[in-house]
């Protein structure tokens, strides 16, 4: 009888293991469009990691998607722009295109320039390290707001400024009928080591940030303007969800959450108030679900050994 019961207890408290390290997933990522345009995101992930299920697809204006990545992935989102296809079925997009020529980039990243948001879970101390870059250029506003995370540098991250519209003209990206769709990086438009960190460039002493990479820091502090931007530009936490929004939209209680915000990550700003600019923040709060779930199936094993316990004790 105490075997038997041994095994149960053991089979309980193993079930819930399995589901947390291979069926639950590390963390989610809902991905918002708040653009007044369709967006069809991207994902693509790192070297050596799985692609997640799905690798790209349509967020018409408003929508919402949730994907769910299990622990350790990496890897980066973006927002591919003015797409569509044509009469054989080709699919294309003016911006953040993968060339996969299909909805799905299957393993192709961007096109520059984009604006990308990085992701590596579980990595050092078991925390996950995000940024959102515009080392391959800018596209399109995004932030990126932890859920439910700790941790002293877990805070909402993001390039949240419309810079299409202030781009320098030997930086624009222009879409046929002139409008100006994204901004590339000065490494990406004059390939000249100095700008891209290559070469005799290609250490933090050595690369310095240029008038271009500057520009990008005064608009979006907390993203990344060059290579070496890494002391204002990554971020950590510790069991989060995350909410990456495009084109955030403008909150009427913008001013209390943009102080809030404007004060973590040792006081670098999300937006440079010296800056003027239409509006930003609507923190709202994703999904902890996961995690809470996470949490119950734990605390519902351990009640259910508990109580085979007991039993075992009665006879
Ligand atoms: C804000 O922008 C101004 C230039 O417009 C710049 O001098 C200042 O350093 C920027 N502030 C931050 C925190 O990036
Ligand atoms: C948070 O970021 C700052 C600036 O990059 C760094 O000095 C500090 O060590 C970080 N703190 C934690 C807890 O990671």
């Amino acid at each position: 009888m105490a075997q038997l019961c041994i095994l149960v207890s053991l089979l309980t408290l193993t079930i819930p293991h399995l589901f947390i390290s291979g069926v639950l997933p590390s963390a989610t990522f809902t991905i918002v469009n708040k653009c007044d345009h369709p967006v069809w995101p991207g994902i693509l992930s790192n070297a050596g990691i799985a692609q997640l299920p799905t690798t790209g697809f349509a967020l018409q204006k408003g929508e919402s998607k949730t994907i769910t990545a299990p622990s350790s992935w990496g890897g980066r989102f973006w927002g591919r722009t003015l797409c569509t296809e044509d009469s054989t079925g080709k699919f294309t997009c003016i911006t953040g295109d993968c060339g996969s020529g299909k909805l799905e980039c299957a393993g192709v990243g961007a096109a520059p320039p984009a604006t990308l948001a990085e992701f590596k879970l579980d990595g050092a101390g078991g925390l996950d390290f995000y940024d959102v870059s515009l080392v391959d250029g800018y596209n399109l506003p995004i932030l990126v707001v932890p859920q439910g995370g700790t941790g002293a540098n877990c805070t909402t991250t993001g390039c949240v400024v419309e810079l299409n519209s202030a781009c320098p003209s030997e930086l624009k990206v222009t879409s046929t009928d002139g409008a100006r769709v994204a901004c590339k990086s000065a490494c990406e438009a004059f390939g000249q080591a100095q700008y891209c960190c290559s070469g005799a460039y290609n250490t933090p002493a050595t690369c310095k940030p240029s008038s271009y990479s500057q520009m990008f820091k005064n608009s979006c502090p907390r993203a990344y303007s060059y290579a070496y931007d890494d002391d204002t530009s990554t971020f950590t936490c510790a069991g989060a969800d995350y909410l990456i929004t495009f084109c955030p939209s403008p909150s009427n209680n913008q001013k209390s959450t943009s102080e809030q915000e404007n004060t973590a990550a040792g006081n670098v700003p999300l937006i440079n108030n010296t800056m003027v600019y239409e509006g930003v923040l609507d923190e709202t709060s994703g999904s902890t679900c996961a995690h809470m779930f996470r949490s119950q199936v734990i605390a519902g094993a351990v009640a259910i050994v508990a109580a085979i316990w007991r039993l075992c004790q009665i006879f």
